[in-house]
């Protein structure tokens, strides 16, 4: 056999089966069949690269047999045998995309051999192109892990140079992205706030410990120095052509909407909406874990700061979006967080988790408002930094 290509010839005329079965059998195999049916069941048995049929047969007609042929061997060359009388037949298999192409009855036997031929070498093709696209798409995706696994390492080692909880940056990461499919946002637009999230605050890496851990009330010089962070990790984030698009969500995680944030003093819609959904899931995620200074107010308490906050610091609709992701109580998170937000739970209600996360016991130790919450940033370092 000169070609491991197999052909599928139809035609309800066995003289015409067997002339084509003549010309093709010697250089390729081929199965015939004598009616669209029983060429459906070779289909299924058999990795077909080209069919050959006739247009006019009872019962199913050439056309219908190749757009049934898509559901079973969608990568199959097709090729109609038509005459010129069935020139609507032809216009609509050709429309529809089916037909690699027709050969007018009656064919030339050269011809035919020929654009076999041609149609096998596209076939390859295309099957060569599947594989170089499929090996793509792999090495993209590896090359996303590597990059997310090398962004998730920088967050832990800012988590550990930070006063934060161990895993506060990947958090927020995750609750940024879930709030932009609540939302509605694309994949894309999800993976860029999971990521935004993540690096929000990768400018500390550049703040002495000193003033990190400092208990004490900042002087305003230290203060001026903390409130250069986000725009030290727009910077940093800014040398990476991969992450451009996330460069303002980093920048302007600290405004708030009534423009009394920093560093630009932005306010309402003129903040990215990506920040606002950062700044958001920063929030919630501070009050509800312990820091050095203080201890954990609770889902529950927390959600209801957010909404005290909501049209003054907070974009309302985030908040929402937010509360109803991780739930009232923070009932639906589930604590036992993958390494992704695609496949981050959120699951119904659990009370006995809920009551364990609440952390009611710790709600006393907390300030009256938001004023705990923050990085230690008073009002009057809230002036431009650009
Ligand atoms: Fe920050």
């Amino acid at each position: 056999m000169a070609s491991e290509h197999k052909i599928l010839v139809v035609d309800d005329e066995p003289a015409n089966l067997r002339l084509l079965q003549r010309v093709l059998g010697d250089d390729y195999q081929t199965f015939s069949a004598a009616s669209g049916a029983e060429a459906l069941k070779i289909l299924q048995a058999e990795e077909v690269s080209l069919i050959i049929t006739d247009q006019r047969m009872p019962h199913m007609t050439g056309v219908e047999l190749l757009e049934k042929s898509l559901g079973i061997r969608p990568h199959a060359i097709k090729i109609l045998l038509t005459g010129y009388t069935d020139v609507e037949a032809l216009i609509d298999a050709i429309n529809q995309g089916h037909i690699y192409k027709y050969i007018p009855k009656p064919w030339d036997a050269d011809d035919l051999r020929l654009t076999v031929k041609r149609a096998l070498e596209a076939y390859d093709l295309s099957r060569q192109n599947d594989v170089l696209v499929k090996d793509l798409k792999k090495a993209i995706t590896q090359l996303e892990e590597i990059s997310m696994g090398v962004i998730r390492a920088l967050a832990n080692a800012l988590d550990a140079k930070c006063d934060y909880t161990s895993g506060h940056s990947l958090r927020v990461g995750r609750y940024a992205a879930l709030i932009g499919k609540a939302l509605g946002l694309s994949t894309e637009k999800q993976k860029e706030l999971e990521v935004a999230g993540i690096l929000h605050d990768i400018g500390k890496i550049g703040v002495p410990e000193a003033i990190l851990w400092k208990p004490d009330k900042l002087t305003p010089e230290e203060q001026k120095i903390m409130s250069q962070h986000p725009v030290r990790s727009a910077q940093i984030i800014g040398n990476l052509p991969a992450l451009q698009n996330i460069k303002e969500l980093v920048l302007h995680h600290h405004e708030y909407l009534d423009g009394s944030g920093y560093p630009d003093h932005l306010a309402g819609d003129n903040i990215p909406l990506g920040a606002r959904i950062v700044l958001v899931a920063d929030a919630y995620d501070a009050m509800t874990s312990d820091r050095p200074y203080r201890k954990a107010i609770g889902h529950e308490k927390a959600g209801v700061e957010l909404r005290k906050h909501a049209g003054k610091q907070f974009d309302q609709k985030v908040v929402e979006a937010l509360l109803s992701v991780v739930g009232e109580k923070g009932e639906k998170i589930n604590h036992s967080v993958p390494e992704s937000v695609l496949d981050w739970k959120i699951e119904t209600i659990d009370p006995e988790r809920s009551a364990k996360h609440a952390r009611p016991e710790a709600q006393h130790q907390v300030e009256g408002d938001l004023a705990g919450w923050h990085e230690k940033v008073p009002q009057g370092a809230r002036e431009k930094n650009s």
